[in-house]
C-alpha cells in the first residue's frame, strides 16, 4: 500500500515536472594490467611483451595485442577516453590489478609499487579533483595473490600513493588490512565500503587457515550494523567477486567458508546495500543475490577490464576481450543504480587505423529494463536465460565484442548459473537443473544431462 502510494506520488510529481529525480554518474575501471615490457621496437614477434608467455604475437600493434597485457599507449588512451567522454564524474571506482601477468621473478615489490604509482599518477593528472575509491587486486602485491592479513610494507606504501583519496580513518584500516570505509563523497546518509577480498582467494596461501583474515568480516558487520542504525545507503567495492567464473564451469575464486560468509553479509544487510562493484574477471557480467523466498535483493556488477590479455586458465577457450570502461548513472540521493553505459576500444581497429573509443551498449536500451535495480537485473537474467537473442547479445558483451561466436547450450548453462547462484551448492544444483530442463527435445536433453554429469568433476 505504502509503496504503491509512493509510486503514484512520484509519477504525479514527474508528470508535473517537479520533484526531478537527481542523477549523478561515476566511472568504474578495472584490471588495467600495465605491461612495461611491451615493445614493438625489437622486431621480434615472439617477445613483444612478457605477459604473452612466449605465445607468438604477429598482430601486435601500438595499442596492444590480445595475447598481451596493456602497453602504456593503451593505458594512456583509456584514461584519456574517460576524460573525453565524462570529464567530471562524481567519483571514480578503480578495482585494481595493475601489474602484468608474468612470473613473480620478473616483478618484485619495487616493480609492483612503481607500476601502481604510475597508474595512480595518470589518473590523478587527468582527474585532479575527482575522488577515487581504489581497491587492491590480487596482482597488486608481491608475490602475487599473497595479500597478508596484517600490516606490511606494501599496504603502507600503497596507502601513501593513495593518501589524497583516503580519509584519515581509512588510512589506518588500509594499512592494517587493505580495506576501508567512508561516507560517500563525505555526505551524510551515504557510505562506501572498499573491501580486500583477495584475502578470500583460494590462491592466497597466507590466509588459508584463518577464520576471518584481517578481521574484515567482523569489521564489515560492525560498519554495516552501524550504517543500518544511521539509515545509510551503501556501495560495496572490491576486486575478486564471490561465486563462479562464467567462462569456466565449476570455477570459483573464494574458499568455501569465505564465500558463505560474504553471501550471509549481503543477505543480512541487503536493505542498505544498494550496489556492489567488482572486477577480476576481465569480462562483462553480473551476479544476483536472492532472499530465501527467491526475491532479488542485490546485484553485483562485474565491469570488463582494460587489458585485452587472453587468459591462460586451462579450460577457457579464446578468453580475450576488447578493452572496456564503464559509466554508471545513479540517483545521488538513494544510490539506486539507474543505468550503465559501457565504452570500448576495438583493438584490431585501433592498431590498423586509430584509437576510437565507442559506446558499446546502454543497459536499459539493450535489455529493455527501466533501471539497474536488483528487480531489473533479475529481469535481464530471465531474458538472457529464456531468449536466444538476448543470450547472444549478452554473450558478445561478455567479451566486449571480441568473441562473436554462438553461445551454445553448454555456454548458456555456464553463464546463467554463474549469474544466478553465488552459493557453491546452489550453483551445482543449477548446473544439473539447467542441463536437464533445457528447451531441447526430451531425449536429447536426458542424454545431455547424463553426459554432463559424467564429464564434469571438480
Ligand atoms: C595520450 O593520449 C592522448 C589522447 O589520445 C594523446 O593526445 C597523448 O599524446 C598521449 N600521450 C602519450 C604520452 O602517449
Ligand atoms: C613511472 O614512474 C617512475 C617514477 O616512479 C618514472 O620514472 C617513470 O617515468 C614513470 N613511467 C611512466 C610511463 O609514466
Ligand atoms: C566532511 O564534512 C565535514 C562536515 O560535515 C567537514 O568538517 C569535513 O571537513 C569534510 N571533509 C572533507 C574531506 O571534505
Ligand atoms: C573491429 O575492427 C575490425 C577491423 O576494422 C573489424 O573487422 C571488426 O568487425 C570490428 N569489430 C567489431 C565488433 O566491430
Ligand atoms: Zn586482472
Ligand atoms: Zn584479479
Amino acid at each position: 500500500m505504502d509503496f504503491i502510494r509512493k509510486v503514484l506520488f512520484l509519477n504525479i510529481l514527474t508528470v508535473c515536472g517537479q520533484g526531478k529525480v537527481l542523477t549523478g554518474s561515476f566511472w568504474h575501471i578495472t584490471d588495467l594490467h600495465w605491461d612495461p615490457t611491451y615493445s614493438l621496437g625489437n622486431g621480434n614477434s615472439a617477445s613483444v611483451c612478457g605477459s604473452s608467455g612466449n605465445r607468438p604475437t604477429p598482430d601486435a600493434g601500438q595499442f596492444g595485442d590480445y595475447l598481451c597485457d596493456s602497453p602504456w599507449d593503451l593505458i594512456n588512451s583509456s584514461v584519456h577516453a574517460m576524460r573525453d567522454i565524462l570529464p567530471d564524474p562524481d567519483f571514480i571506482i578503480w578495482t585494481g590489478d595493475d601489474t602484468p601477468h608474468v612470473p613473480n621473478e620478473d616483478l618484485g615489490e619495487e616493480a609492483v609499487l612503481r607500476i601502481i604509482g604510475n597508474l595512480t599518477h595518470i589518473i590523478k593528472v587527468l582527474f585532479p579533483n575527482t575522488k577515487v575509491y581504489s581497491a587492491l587486486g590480487n596482482h597488486d602485491y608481491h608475490p602475487k595473490s599473497q595479500l597478508p592479513p596484517q600490516q606490511n610494507n606494501m599496504y603502507e606504501q600503497i596507502q601513501k600513493l593513495w593518501e589524497d583519496w583516503l580519509d584519515p580513518a581509512s588510512r589506518d584500516t588500509f594499512k592494517r588490512g587493505g580495506y576501508y570505509t567512508e561516507k560517500l563523497l563525505n555526505q551524510t546518509g551515504l557510505r562506501v565500503l572498499v573491501l580486500n577480498t583477495n584475502l578470500y582467494y583460494d590462491q592466497n596461501s597466507v590466509t588459508e587457515n584463518l577464520k576471518d583474515p584481517a578481521d574484515q568480516f567482523k569489521w564489515a558487520d560492525q560498519v554495516l550494523s552501524e550504517a543500518t542504525k544511521n539509515k545509510e545507503k551503501v556501495y560495496i567495492v572490491g576486486h575478486i567477486p564471490p561465486g563462479f567464473f562464467e567462462k569456466k564451469r565449476h570455477k570459483p575464486w573464494f574458499r568455501p567458508e569465505f564465500n558463505k560468509n560474504y553471501l550471509e553479509l549481503i543477505q543480512k544487510y541487503h536493505d542498505i546495500i544498494i550496489g556492489q562493484f567488482f572486477g577480476h574477471h576481465h569480462t562483462d557480467s553480473f551476479r544476483m543475490f536472492y532472499d530465501t523466498s527467491g526475491v532479488p535483493i542485490s546485484a553485483m556488477f562485474l565491469t570488463p577490464g582494460v587489458t585485452p590479455w587472453k587468459t591462460t586458465l586451462p579450460g577457457v577457450e579464446d578468453g580475450a576481450n576488447n578493452p572496456g570502461i564503464r559509466v554508471f548513472e545513479y540517483d545521488d540521493k538513494t544510490l539506486l543504480v539507474k543505468d550503465m553505459v559501457t565504452y570500448y576500444l576495438n583493438l584490431t581497429h585501433a592498431n590498423i587505423a586509430r584509437a576510437r573509443w565507442e559506446k558499446e551498449y546502454r543497459l536499459t536500451e539493450a535489455f529493455r529494463v527501466p533501471d539497474a535495480s536488483p528487480a531489473s537485473m533479475h529481469r535481464v537474467l530471465e531474458r538472457l536465460a529464456g531468449e536466444t537473442c538476448y543470450l547472444q547479445k549478452y554473450y558478445e558483451f561478455n567479451s566486449v565484442n571480441y568473441d562473436l561466436t554462438v553461445c551454445d547450450a553448454d555456454c548458456r548453462i555456464d553463464h546463467v548459473c554463474a549469474i544466478r547462484e553465488v552459493d557453491f551448492e546452489d550453483y551445482e544444483h543449477c548446473v544439473v537443473k539447467e542441463g536437464g530442463s533445457s528447451a531441447a527435445p526430451a531425449l536429447l536433453t536426458v542424454a545431455l544431462a547424463a553426459a554432463l554429469g559424467m564429464w564434469t568433476s571438480y
